[in-house]
């Protein structure tokens, strides 16, 4: 990188958090600039929705795609370039939808086929593009294959499963543990057998050994495809495939959170099979599609192991999303800085994806033991200016740009998650981070018109909602909004990404250069104030601040107080 000019700093700057006038004056892209493009997903914003949690059109509990597409304004004005919608395919809900029972179709509490038809519509003439969940490890046990698979030893659908004996002395094949509780096996009585599922029981897992069910599968993808979806999100991709040996996976000293033994997933994840899999899948099916991608749920601990995700000639997923940073505790620049950098210098020149929330996690704001001083809000700021500055494409969740926090259950009865009800109280499953959007201060925040929500609405919402932060220049929603309209606009936030003042084990610092334009973020993720020096931050001039939280510039540099951040133009 060029070396950064140190000049004297000129009078104290003066500093502003973002304002309205600041959001109005930011430069109003069309919202789908990049669309004509087949790699309009490098500089996409992707937004993740929850579509039970978002809105509630017909007012039954559950929210639906016909509320989905009446929101459309609200994602174009935070800056939104696709959607990535968890699954509303038919589903008997045993995992609120990760349990397809038909990939065709459109589940009736969710809405029709049409009203997809219509989303997809209104999503282009708004410049957003709309991308499934194709849920590829397992179908539900109520899908006509499995229906069809259990019914007895011959039937054709018998191998779209994995059945097998189980040992002489009745026990299961071999010793995989379900990663929702309990062994991977169930015996069936109709044929004595058993069949594998890592998941729950009701979401036995698919034999992709077999020809046929990569057929049906691809032709089930392609069907969406056809429809005008810009391509999907592969749900735990790395389950595809398993030892046909069947060997034990190695035991660790733990206990799982339902009492069994903890054990190494090595002989049922991650084989080598799931990426020439995934070949295929790219060539025959995505492809023939211009523009239309794959996004991985590609939880694996290193980069390397993310980075075969992408493929030896980048001929994989687009965008395997490098979730272990959401594992970090607690999260520090010293833990950051290397999975970060080792990502972005991926050896394939793969285009890094991050997300920090998700349906499956703790929201950011609750997720942290936060610093003495600062508020979940805080955390979310960080957390935001983090993901919107960093060299990749970022994924947010429904209400992270709110702050949403979780709102768990406080009685096992309460809990709807299955996990949940089994894993109480080590495991409270996941109801805390899928509670419904917060649109307005009204009735259950403006979800519905009053019926009682799947799920209960956060605590918070009569002040925490898109109404009320629209209004206030210091909300979160106004953060995100106006660095996503920087991100979109300043060609630095595109260009090249630089870590300086790498040995600092608090401050994670970094610049990003392109089109003549330098921006610089620094980041204290510490409980301790920090102070740094301009040289320290590879010198260079700072000139208009794009954001900023508990932080100051002054005559000797930067000084932020924990979990104090900054973004500035450099000149
Ligand atoms: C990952 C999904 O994100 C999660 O919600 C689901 O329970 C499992 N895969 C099983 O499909
Ligand atoms: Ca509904």
């Amino acid at each position: 990188m060029r070396k950064l000019v140190t000049g004297a700093m000129a009078t104290a700057l003066a500093l502003v958090t973002t304002t309205p006038a600041a959001i109005a004056a930011a430069p109003t892209m069309p919202v789908n600039a990049a669309s004509a493009k087949d790699d309009w997903w490098k500089s996409a914003v992707i937004y993740e929705l929850y579509p039970r949690s978002f809105a509630d059109s017909n007012n039954d509990g559950i929210g639906d795609l016909k509320g989905v597409s009446q929101h459309l304004d609200y994602l174009a004005d935070l800056g939104v370039d696709a959607i990535w919608m968890t699954p509303m395919f038919p589903s008997p809900q045993a995992d609120f939808g990760y349990d397809v029972a038909d990939y065709d179709d459109v589940d009736p509490q969710f809405g029709t086929v049409a009203d997809a038809d219509q989303l997809i519509a209104a999503g282009k003439q708004k410049g957003i593009k709309l991308i499934l969940d194709f849920v590829i490890n397992h179908t539900s046990d109520k899908h006509p294959w499995f229906v069809q698979s259990r019914a007895n030893r011959t039937n054709p659908y018998r191998d779209f499963y994995i059945w097998r004996d189980g040992k002489a002395d009745g026990t299961p094949p071999n010793n995989w543990s379900s990663i929702f509780g309990g062994p991977a096996w169930d015996k069936d009585p109709v044929t004595g057998q058993y069949y594998y599922h890592f998941f729950y029981p009701q979401q036995p897992d698919l034999n992709w050994r077999n020809p046929k069910v990569e057929k049906a599968m691809f032709d089930a993808a392609e069907w969406w495809l056809k429809r005008g979806v810009y391509g999907y999100r592969l749900d735990a991709v790395g389950t595809m495939f398993e030892r046909e040996d069947l060997k034990d996976n190695p035991l660790t000293s733990g206990k799982d959170a339902f009492g069994l033994a903890e054990q190494n997933r090595i002989y049922n994840t991650e084989l080598p099979e799931v990426h020439i899999e995934l070949q295929r899948l790219r060539q025959q099916v995505i492809d023939r599609y211009p523009g239309r991608i794959l996004i991985g749920e590609t939880y694996v601990g290193t980069s390397a192991e993310l980075t075969k995700f992408y493929g030896a000639r980048n001929d994989e997923v687009q965008l395997p999303m490098f979730l272990s940073l959401i594992g970090i505790r607690p999260l520090t620049a010293d833990q950051l800085r290397p999975r970060i950098e080792a990502v972005e210098n991926n050896p394939v020149g793969g285009w890094p994806c991050f997300a920090l929330n998700n349906h499956d996690q703790r929201r950011v704001p609750s997720r942290y033991v936060l610093p003495a001083g600062t508020t979940g809000d805080d955390m979310a700021r960080i957390t935001a200016a983090l993901l919107l500055t960093l060299r990749g494409t970022p994924i947010l969740y429904y209400g992270e740009e709110l702050g949403m926090q979780n709102n768990d259950p406080k009685r096992v009865e309460d809990v709807q998650d299955i996990i949940g009800k089994k894993g109480w109280p080590n495991e409270k499953g996941r109801d805390g981070e899928r509670t419904p959007m917060q649109w307005d201060a009204s009735v259950n925040a403006g979800f519905n018109s009053g019926a009682k929500p799947w799920l209960p609405v956060g605590p918070d919402y009569a002040t925490r909602n898109v109404t009320a932060e629209r209004k206030d220049s210091n909300s979160v929603l106004n953060f995100y909004r106006s660095l996503i309209a920087e991100r979109r606009s300043n060609p630095a936030l595109a260009g090249d990404m630089m870590m300086v003042d790498r040995g600092n084990s608090n401050v994670l610092s970094y610049v990003r250069t392109g089109g003549g334009k330098r921006v610089l973020t620094v980041l204290n993720f510490s409980g301790n104030p920090a102070d740094l020096t301009l040289a320290q931050l590879g010198g260079g001039k700072p000139g208009r601040v794009i954001a900023k939280n508990r932080a100051d510039l002054n005559a000797a540099g930067v000084h932020l107080a924990p979990l104090g951040l900054l973004v500035v133009e450099l000149s």
